[in-house]
């Protein structure tokens, strides 16, 4: 019934993904993390949604990802921060093990940019400029943890005051403001919740929050795509999302 979707595409890429690592590495290794030409311009590409060549793409890598110690506390984004990435031995809770195979994930599937190789120049620059983030040499960085929820359930109720502030945090910088959708990224980021007013008769017999539920816990409907990033456990719990489904009156 529902599956899950994401998961399913890391493994596969994992192999490939080891060799590309290391010819990424060998180029790499020795430099010291002092600001490069290069990193200046990795740093203007992480900030850019043209960094992708897709026409609809409105996101950066920033738009989901916070690159101090610890995340920002004024919004909750669904990647981690890349502090220290790097330096960490595997990606996406141990499915990804190389760093540009993580990188590609979410260009191709949330940027939906063509994926690029380590011979990229602009890779380049993009991983020169991570490796400012930290930590100092010797660098190394423990994996950061990041659990899928499989098949997704109902979740708690929750406080509609609550679910203001994690709106806010977590799903305006792409939807905007609920009900009128002022400051969403573009046009076709749907307006929260007044578009599930059409679930009923796109999803008959599944309740409308858990069509939320779904999209939000793997960024995707029931394996039909999409480009919203999904939020792990870890990111977002079932207590906060349950608060933003009343929020949203689901
Ligand atoms: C639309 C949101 C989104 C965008 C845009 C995005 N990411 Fe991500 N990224 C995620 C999510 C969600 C995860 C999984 C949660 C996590 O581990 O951070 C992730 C994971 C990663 C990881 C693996 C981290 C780890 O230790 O497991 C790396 C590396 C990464 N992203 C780099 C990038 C870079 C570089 C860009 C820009 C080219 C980018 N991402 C763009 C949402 C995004
Ligand atoms: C990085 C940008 C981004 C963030 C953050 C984000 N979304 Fe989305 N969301 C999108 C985009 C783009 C779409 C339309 C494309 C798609 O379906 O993937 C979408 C689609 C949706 C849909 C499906 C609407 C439809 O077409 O029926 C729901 C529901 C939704 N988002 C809920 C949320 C909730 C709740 C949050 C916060 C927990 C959130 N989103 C956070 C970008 C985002």
């Amino acid at each position: 019934m529902i599956r899950p979707t994401q998961r399913t595409l890391l493994p596969r890429k994992a192999a490939r993904g080891v060799l590309l690592l290391s010819v990424l590495l060998l180029g790499c290794l020795d430099r010291e993390a002092a600001p490069t030409r290069a990193s200046s311009f990795g740093e203007r590409l992480f900030h850019e949604p043209r960094f992708s060549d897709s026409a609809f793409n409105n996101v950066s890598c920033a738009t989901c990802h916070d690159t101090g110690p610890q995340p920002s506390a004024s919004r909750l984004a669904s990647g981690g921060t890349l502090h220290g990435v790097t330096a960490r031995p595997s990606y996406f809770g141990g499915y990804e093990l190389s760093l540009l195979g993580a990188v590609n994930f979410c260009y191709v599937y949330f940027m939906r940019g063509a994926p690029f190789d380590e011979r990229d120049p602009k890779g380049k620059a993009l991983y020169e400029y991570l490796t400012t983030l930290g930590p100092a040499p010797p660098r190394t960085s423990a994996p950061v943890p990041l659990t899928l929820v499989r098949n997704v359930a109902d979740v708690p109720p929750g406080d509609v005051r609550d679910g203001a502030l994690l709106y806010a945090r977590a799903c305006a910088v792409c939807h905007g403001d609920a009900h009128s959708g002022r400051g969403r990224i573009d046009a076709n980021t749907p307006i929260l919740p007044e578009i599930t007013s059409s679930y009923p008769r796109d999803f008959p017999g599944i309740a409308p929050r858990l069509v939320v539920i779904e999209k939000v816990r793997h960024g995707q409907f029931f394996g039909v795509g999409g480009n919203m990033p999904f939020f792990g456990l870890e990111t977002l719990s079932d207590a906060e999302l349950g608060a933003i489904l009343a929020f949203l009156g689901l």
